[in-house]
């Protein structure tokens, strides 16, 4: 099974689906979970310096004796790094405990603090070769072309969360006219709103013979968004992978459409509360 790819505004290759570690902090399951996924057929990861698994992602690439640039390896850089100095030494730290010489994507993970002095840092690790694409997560448009006017490196890429019941369209549309990719988080809201029993969409597997997750997968597919749905189960893995073998109509599509809520499953990243959540924590290593 081929995973199709699509082609960043750099002209770097990325698969269109790969395989996200987020909330496997333990470096056994983590490692476990790569190494599943990489048999699996998977051939992109997805995760960051705050899931605190980058080694354990590291090893599980090198023992899996694929070769290095069959894998495309994406990390982000966490708040706590958002000064251009300290981002300098957070690219290196992602690369040395990722066990690499170069990552293939990395990115800011969240729109607060420095952002411009840590985008500093990566465009320049772009350019030294230690970084083939950069880009940035959680942004929304206005901070995205803020960043895109304020930097001679234009980001390749927005993840953001994406799932039936938060679609943002607006924001997909917004990144795909500035030819910036975008990846969906959380394809499945992690189960929030009991998506897997959720009637539409079971309806529409139905006629596919597929399951919900992948009705959902096919769904942000077409809609040519970039997803990497977890788990650490392998038969799920392999649920995940199988969903080139059919295609939503457009009558499917509007259905799943008529789903969207408007709001997201985990956090507003313009609430004050959630800024002080996220980045307030990271203040006292800043200062
Ligand atoms: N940039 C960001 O701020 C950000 C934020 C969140 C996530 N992410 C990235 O996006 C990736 C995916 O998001 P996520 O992990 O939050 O959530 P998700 O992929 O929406 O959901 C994962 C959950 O769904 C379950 N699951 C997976 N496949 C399933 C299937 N076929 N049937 C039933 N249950 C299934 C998993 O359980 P099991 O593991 O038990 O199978 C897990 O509990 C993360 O791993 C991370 O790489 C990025």
């Amino acid at each position: 099974m081929t995973i199709p790819k699509i082609t960043l505004n750099n002209g770097v290759e990325m698969p269109q689906m790969g395989f996200g570690v987020f909330q496997v902090p333990d470096l056994t399951e983590a490692k476990q979970a790569v190494a599943d996924a990489l048999q699996t057929g998977y051939r992109m990861i997805d995760t960051a310096a705050s899931y605190q698994n980058e080694e354990a992602v590291g090893q599980a690439i090198k023992e899996s004796g694929i070769p290095r640039e069959e894998i495309f390896v994406t990390s982000k850089l966490w708040v706590s790094d958002f000064t251009y100095e300290r981002a300098k030494k957070g690219i290196d730290a992602s690369l040395e405990k990722l066990g690499l010489d170069y990552l293939d994507l990395y990115l800011l993970h969240q729109p607060y603090g420095d952002t411009y002095g840590a985008w500093q840092a990566l465009t320049e690790a772009y350019r030294a070769g230690k970084i083939r694409a950069i880009g940035v997560s959680n942004f929304y448009p206005d901070q995205l072309k803020n960043l895109e006017l304020m930097s001679s490196v234009k980001p390749v890429m927005n993840q953001i969360e994406i799932n039936p019941w938060y679609q943002e369209e607006p924001a997909v549309a917004f990144a795909k006219g500035e030819s910036i990719a975008v990846t969906a988080w959380a394809p499945f809201a992690e189960g929030k709103g009991d998506l897997f029993n959720n009637a539409t969409l079971k309806e529409i597997g139905a006629k596919y013979n597929k399951s919900v997750g992948q009705v959902v997968l096919r769904w942000l597919l077409q809609r040519g968004i970039v997803v990497i749905p977890k788990s650490v189960h392998q038969n799920r893995m392999a649920e995940n992978l199988d969903v080139f073998d059919f295609t939503l109509s457009d009558a499917d599509m509007a259905m799943i459409r008529a789903l969207d809520t408007g709001v997201s499953q985990f956090f507003d990243h313009r609430d004050p509360v959630t800024i002080e959540q996220i980045f307030g924590s990271s203040l006292n290593q800043l200062r």
